[in-house]
């Protein structure tokens, strides 16, 4: 039986996968800071679903959990970094931009870290990062998200090379979703893709062992366009 860890699994992308992944016939660990949550999701699917709150951002915490789940699952071969946190930030306040720093730079280098020691120490495994289509260019809305997510990706593009170097069968994969209906998008946006075809997507990219993959398919093209588009029209959008 296939095993998987997935961080930040309580809600949204994570839970939905987790989910996903159970009724493929995995052995899935969930994680959050939200214990009530948890206990649920231990209890409707007792056997096969292991639970243990974690708050990425207590520093001690991430490769100590890991470690806990990995021994009680007896193995690991798939972790799935989900956690993440963005603010709507145009008025440049502080707060919210050292808060997301904390979650999804700080508490993610905790949690990839540990994850790639793990399966270079057991010559096999795949690390999948859910960054963002926000990765490949600064927004004005939300500063620290996009260039938290750049940073979120162009790490996992290091631990692929890192990891090439050791062993051939560990594979990094960077999942860039556009917007996916989940509690972290508020107000009216476009493309907003359901959570159950974001999801079966994702578990294809994740079937595949794909390097890097735009969910859905179609937001590679906005990708580009983020990417190409000159200044002066960027900065007026
Ligand atoms: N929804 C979108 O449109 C979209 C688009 C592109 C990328 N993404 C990315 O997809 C990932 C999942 O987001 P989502 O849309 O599924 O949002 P979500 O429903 O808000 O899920 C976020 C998850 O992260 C966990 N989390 C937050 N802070 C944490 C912390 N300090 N320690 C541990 N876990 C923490 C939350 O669990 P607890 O609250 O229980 O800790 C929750 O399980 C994020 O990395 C997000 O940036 C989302």
């Amino acid at each position: 039986m296939k095993k998987a860890i997935i961080i930040g699994s309580t809600s949204g992308i994570g839970l939905a996968l987790g989910c996903k992944l159970l009724t493929e016939g995995w052995q899935v660990g969930f994680t959050g800071r939200r214990a009530g949550i948890l206990e649920e999701i231990s209890v409707r699917y007792s056997g096969a679903a292991f639970t243990e709150k974690l708050d990425v951002t207590n520093s001690d915490m991430p490769e100590k959990i890991i470690g806990t789940l990995i021994d009680k699952m007896e193995g690991c071969d798939l972790i799935v970094v989900s956690s993440g946190v963005g603010h709507i930030n145009s008025e440049l306040v502080i707060a919210p931009e050292l808060a997301t720093i904390d979650v999804n730079v700080v508490g993610f280098t905790h949690v990839a870290l540990a994850a790639a020691k793990y399966f270079i120490s057991q010559g096999h495994g795949h690390l999948v990062v859910i960054s963002s289509i926000a990765a490949n260019r600064g927004d004005s809305g939300a500063p620290a998200y996009g260039a938290t997510k750049a940073y979120q990706s162009t790490y996992a593009q290091a631990l692929r090379k890192v990891t090439a170097k050791s062993s051939p069968s560990i594979t990094v994969t960077d999942i860039q979703p556009g917007f996916v209906d989940t509690e972290m998008v508020q107000g009216d946006v476009f493309w907003l893709q359901s959570i159950d075809k974001a999801t079966n997507q994702i578990f294809m990219a994740i079937n595949r062992r794909c390097r890097k993959v735009y969910i859905t398919r179609r937001w590679r093209f906005i990708a580009w366009f983020m990417r190409h588009m000159p200044d002066f029209i960027w900065h007026k959008l």
